[in-house]
């Protein structure tokens, strides 16, 4: 089977909600056995019910808090094994021009997006806590990592420096047999952030106007969830260091 995860221990952050949860159900489909991480402990449980038997753990945790990181880390290593994948797609966007925004509520959503990716994989990079059979590790990055929309500076940057740090990590862990690699969504119809700007930010003819730029449509979570399986699957063994965009075509323009 393309894509089998059969026996893989795999972490994935912001799996309480949208591309989290659906690669947390794709992942164990696959066979893997999986790591939820968020803060909402209701969700993450909802998300395990839908897990049913599979082995999988629940892990009520906040990124942000870095020390904290390798110590989870361990944790799971010490009751289930060493890591093979990993999946960052706790995330947080933040609409404001940047003449009203805040030192803090840049750092705070780069604390998030892309400082929390960057602590995980440093641990996952170690020997004692990555699968001898090597790991791969896959950032969400977005679409806006490579194009752009008004008032959202601190989102794009941040984003976008996901790209920067897996085309790095991508060269120098390639030796320890660990694939780093970005996946950069378009807006997908069921995601959460999709319906708070369906509901709030965004008038009618804004989102008509939206919605004319996917040549293929919106798409869904469960896009992106396949692409993930596939690149922590040993069928993706040849593939690392890219930005991999699943946008319905809006980039191609
Ligand atoms: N939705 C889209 O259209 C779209 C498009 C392109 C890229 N993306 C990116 O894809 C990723 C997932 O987006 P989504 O649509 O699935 O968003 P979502 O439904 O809002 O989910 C975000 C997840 O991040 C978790 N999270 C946020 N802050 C956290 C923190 N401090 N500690 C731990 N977990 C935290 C949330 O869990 P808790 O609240 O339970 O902590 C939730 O599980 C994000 O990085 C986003 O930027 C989304």
């Amino acid at each position: 089977m393309l894509g089998s995860l059969e026996g893989k221990n795999i972490i994935i952050t912001g799996a309480s909600s949208g591309i989290g949860k659906a690669c947390a159900v794709e992942c164990s489909k696959a066979g893997a056995q999986v790591h939820l991480i968020a803060r909402n402990l209701d969700k993450l449980n909802e998300v395990s019910a839908m897990l049913g038997d599979s082995v999988h753990t629940v892990n009520s945790f906040d990124v942000t808090h870095s020390e904290g990181i390798e110590p989870l880390v361990k944790s799971i290593v010490d009751t289930h094994g060493k890591i093979d994948g990993f999946i960052h797609s706790a995330g947080i966007q933040i609409t404001v021009p940047v003449r009203a925004s805040t030192r803090d509520s840049y750092v705070s959503l780069y604390s998030v997006n892309n400082v929390a990716a960057y602590e995980f994989a440093r641990s996952i990079s170690r020997n004692k806590i990555k699968s001898s059979r090597g790991a791969s590790i896959v950032f969400i990055s977005s679409m806006m990592s490579i194009v752009a929309n008004p008032a959202l500076a601190a989102y794009c940057s941040s984003k976008a420096a996901l790209l920067g740090a897996a085309r790095s990590m991508a060269l120098e862990l390639a030796k320890q047999k660990i694939r780093v690699n970005c996946v950069s969504p378009g807006f997908m119809s069921d995601s959460k952030m999709m319906r708070d700007d369906l509901q709030g930010s965004l008038s009618q003819s804004e989102i008509d106007e939206l919605k004319k730029g996917y040549p293929l449509g919106l798409g869904e979570t469960i896009d992106v969830a396949k692409m993930c399986v596939y690149l922590l699957s040993d069928d993706a063994k040849w593939i690392t260091g890219q930005n991999i965009v699943i946008d319905g075509g809006y980039s191609a323009r």
